[in-house]
């Protein structure tokens, strides 16, 4: 009897530990005592590289669902306190990022955007269907609010023009009135609409996608149609405009060849866009936060691809720019799933899990890794659409665990690279396989030296045995981002269930150091 009673409250336990640990639609935590795996890794302090270009953290804002409307700009009249109708508490935050570059206003919505539409009294703005994402756009932001933005986030405007729907003129006179300092009818127009000084603009694009929503283009036309643009592409007043090309996406190798044969002497950077779909269909892309151990496995393979693509188009790119002068900028990256369930699915609102977290590692580590060609990176998209950093509902915001890994990173910008040989076993499922690990490592201009490591593997985690060439230090601190299922997430009711926490997971001897990294998460350290 005795013993019956304490196996039902045994099992009365157990019901509630697993009730407790699995709440519904969040995939169950790893066993706790997994087998570490074993790693080793070299930092090659004695061979600097090249400096990490801030860009690579760059940000990408389009009229797109509620991104600009709702995410950034609430207007003066909002109760959501704003500066100037830009919203302070996601401005806040953005600028904990250091966003380096921001890109506006598409995407598709560039092709068909008319910037005279957004300037002047706002009352005045027409109102204009937005024909790629739906709805209809007031025009309230426009180039005096984006501009606004950027100088509220220290962060340098990238702007891309309209080829699909525009002309050469409107390009020029949008570059003339927003960075002329003479007397001429545009420049005062800016003055008039209350800018007296000219902005800089330090990068403009030739349209977006002109393969496709940009105006289904063959790579031989749209070659001499960016030859025409660029042209009319004028510095003013001490500023100098890098002209970029809509360049290719995926393993599209023809359009970066044609281009780079045709058009490569007039421009400075030629863009390439890559998604991570879990399944690579279209049609059903698979769910943001509804997914297992498969999904997870296929969406880091399917990320890592973007390897294999930066590697392919730069080798075009080496033939005809062998100085390595123009830039491969992958000016739209990142995840992108079904739209959550009762969404819009012209909003492309998702929401983003410790697998984007993973994801935004890698993807970081791959820029920094080829960054002697890969000047810039922009991350699709900045709030409410695709892979974002924050999430807004009305008053409240969260910060998505890709927030997190952008801030963590923050320390790599404008550093100096630092290679690394890092030896892992493979993370395998059926016959596809990752690498378990991914690490990258850059030193600052105060010494100090900054290694990011992502376990790529859900269960085990790793202990790494890691070497410093050519250099010493003396202390070392880190942060670790990690939860304790794979599809956790910050909802605007527990906002803060991803975050970062301290990490303690070293063990320093002599110029050798022991790191455990726990499965299934990004860390940060500092070593000095
Ligand atoms: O980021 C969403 C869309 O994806 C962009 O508008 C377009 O350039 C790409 O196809």
């Amino acid at each position: 009897m005795h013993s019956r009673r304490s196996l039902g409250a045994l099992m009365l336990l157990f019901v509630l530990a697993v009730c407790f640990v699995t709440k519904p639609g969040i995939t169950p935590a790893r066993p706790q005592n997994a087998e570490p795996y074993k790693a080793t890794l070299a930092i090659r302090l004695d061979q600097p590289r090249w400096t990490i270009n801030r860009n690579i953290y760059g940000h990408f804002a389009e009229h797109l669902g509620r991104l600009v409307y709702d995410g950034l700009w609430v207007g003066e009249d909002s109760p959501i306190k704003n500066t100037r109708g830009l919203r302070n508490d996601v401005v806040s935050a953005l600028k904990e990022l250091h966003v380096p570059v921001l890109r506006w206003p598409g995407g598709c919505f560039a092709d068909e955007y008319h910037w005279r539409d957004g300037i002047g009294p706002r009352d005045k703005r027409p109102r204009r269907p937005n024909a790629s994402w739906g709805g209809v756009d007031s025009n309230a932001f426009g180039t005096h609010e984006f501009l606004e933005l950027c100088e509220m986030l220290g962060a340098d405007a990238y702007i891309n023009g309209n080829v699909g729907t525009g002309t050469p003129q409107e390009t020029m006179e949008w570059i003339e009135y927003m960075t002329s300092d003479s007397d001429s009818d545009l420049a005062n127009m800016r003055r008039r609409n209350g800018r007296d000084k000219p902005w800089k603009i330090p990068y403009f694009a030739v349209g977006n996608e002109t393969w496709g929503c940009g105006g289904q283009m063959r790579p031989e036309f749209y070659a001499d149609v960016y030859r025409q643009y660029a042209t009319f592409i004028k510095n003013h007043a001490g500023n100098r405009i890098l002209r970029l090309a809509s360049g290719s996406h995926d393993d599209n190798y023809k359009w970066t060849e044609v281009l780079m044969a045709e058009a490569a002497r007039h421009m400075d950077g030629l863009s390439l866009h890559y998604y991570t779909l879990p399944t690579s269909n279209w049609d059903k892309k698979g769910s943001a936060t509804q997914f297992g151990e498969k999904e997870w496995h296929a969406t880091l393979v399917r990320t890592l691809r973007m390897e294999e693509f930066i590697q392919r188009h730069s080798a075009i790119m080496d033939k005809y720019d062998p100085q390595k002068r123009i830039g491969l900028m992958v000016d739209e990256w990142g995840t992108w799933y079904d739209s959550e369930p009762g969404r819009d699915m012209g909003a492309l609102y998702q929401q983003n899990s410790l697998r984007d977290a993973v994801v935004a590692g890698v993807n970081l580590h791959l820029f920094q890794k080829y960054g002697d060609r890969v000047r810039m990176a922009n991350i699709a998209q900045m709030i409410n659409v695709l892979q974002a950093m924050i999430l807004t509902d009305k008053e409240k915001m969260v910060l998505t665990p890709t927030y997190h890994v952008f801030r963590m990173f923050r320390v790599h910008q404008n550093a100096t690279m630092i290679p690394t040989d890092l030896s892992t076993p493979e993370y395998k499922i059926d016959n596809a396989s990752v690498p378990s690990l991914s690490v990258s490592a850059s030193r600052d201009a105060q010494g100090r030296v900054h290694l990011s490591v992502v376990n790529l593997d859900p269960k085990r985690p790793a202990v790494i045995d890691t070497t410093l060439f050519g250099g010493a230090f003396k202390s070392i601190n880190g942060e670790v981002l990690t939860a304790r299922e794979i599809n956790a997430v910050n909802t605007f009711e527990n906002a803060n269930y991803v975050r970062p926490a301290t990490f303690e997971g070293f063990e320093k001897r002599g110029a050798q150091l022991s790191l455990s990294i726990p499965a299934k998460s990004v860390v940060m350290l500092e070593l000095k």
